[in-house]
């Protein structure tokens, strides 16, 4: 089995780690999977009290992988694994705590808007180039990004594609605190144990309620999917994905052209 994913539960905590550093922990198809039953598993596992993210090589991850893009593109198929993860990550039962280091790119920062708590190195950096992709905000982001920051710093990082570092990442609202890199992990594991320590029933409904209502989230959730369907079969999508695998800039104009003359 790969370890492009690495899961192990210590001490109460369900630790879900990208590791795929020769991709800068793009995440596959089937790393999502791996994701979603990991955090599905620790949801029913007494022994878990909390779930850590974290990634490796001094990057968090990169985000969706543009490879399984293109190939959804050219197929016209979304990949129901993705969704499938936001639904776990969203439902997620007991507490999830972030530790981000390095790049957090698209679902490496949306994923983020539903975690409890995320810490972040100096070195994070925060971005959302999905329109530079052709695609679309999603888990959400769309509502929950202006909520947290307010319409202005949304719009700069959802439309703009401006990247975040880690101290505006904070002022934003999306991170709780900036540490050091050497102690990033201690910090959000320390954390963790703190939830880990709480009277777990007590902790369940005291984060119900502060969490409240996600039917609006999941709508939101599954809105933005229907849309970003359309878009990944869009010419500018195909051209954006082309592009960065072939390492050269997209030309959107001659794209739309040539579909035109198709
Ligand atoms: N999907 C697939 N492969 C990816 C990837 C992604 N999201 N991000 C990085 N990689 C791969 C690169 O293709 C490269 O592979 P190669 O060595 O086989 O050529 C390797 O990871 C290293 O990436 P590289 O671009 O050389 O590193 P960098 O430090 O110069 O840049 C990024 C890092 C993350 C800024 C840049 O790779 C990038 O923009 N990636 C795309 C991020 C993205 O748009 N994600 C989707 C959001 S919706």
């Amino acid at each position: 089995m790969s370890d492009d994913i690495v899961c192990g539960v210590s001490e109460g905590i369900n630790t879900l780690c990208f590791n795929r550093p020769d991709k800068k922990n793009a995440i596959t198809s089937s790393m999502y999977t791996v994701l979603a039953d990991a955090l599905r598993k620790g949801d029913q596992d007494d022994s878990v009290a909390v779930h850590l993210f974290t990634g490796a090589s001094g990057v968090f991850t990169a985000g969706n992988d543009i490879a399984d893009f293109l190939t959804m593109a050219e197929g016209g198929e979304f990949d129901p694994n993705i969704l499938d993860f936001m639904r776990a990550l969203v439902g997620a039962e007991k507490p999830v705590v972030a530790a981000v280091d390095g790049l957090a790119v698209g679902i490496g920062t949306t994923m983020l808007l539903h975690c409890d708590l995320v810490y972040a190195s100096p070195n994070a950096d925060f971005r959302t180039p999905f329109l530079g992709l052709g695609v679309l905000p999603e888990a959400a982001s769309s509502l929950l990004i202006p909520a947290r920051m307010g319409y202005a710093r949304a719009f700069e990082m959802l439309c703009l594609g401006m990247p975040f570092d880690a101290e505006r990442a904070r002022e934003a609202g999306l991170v709780n605190a900036v540490v050091p890199a050497d102690e990033l992990e201690a910090k959000a594991r320390e954390a963790a144990l703190g939830l880990a320590a709480k009277p777990p029933e007590a902790l369940k409904v005291a984060r119900q309620l502060v969490r409240g209502d996600r039917s609006d989230i999941i709508t939101r959730m599954d809105e933005e999917i229907a849309l970003f369907k359309d878009r990944l079969r869009s010419p500018e999508a195909k051209e954006a994905f082309a592009a960065f695998m072939e390492k050269r800039k997209p030309d959107f104009a001659r794209a739309r052209a040539e579909a035109g003359n198709t």
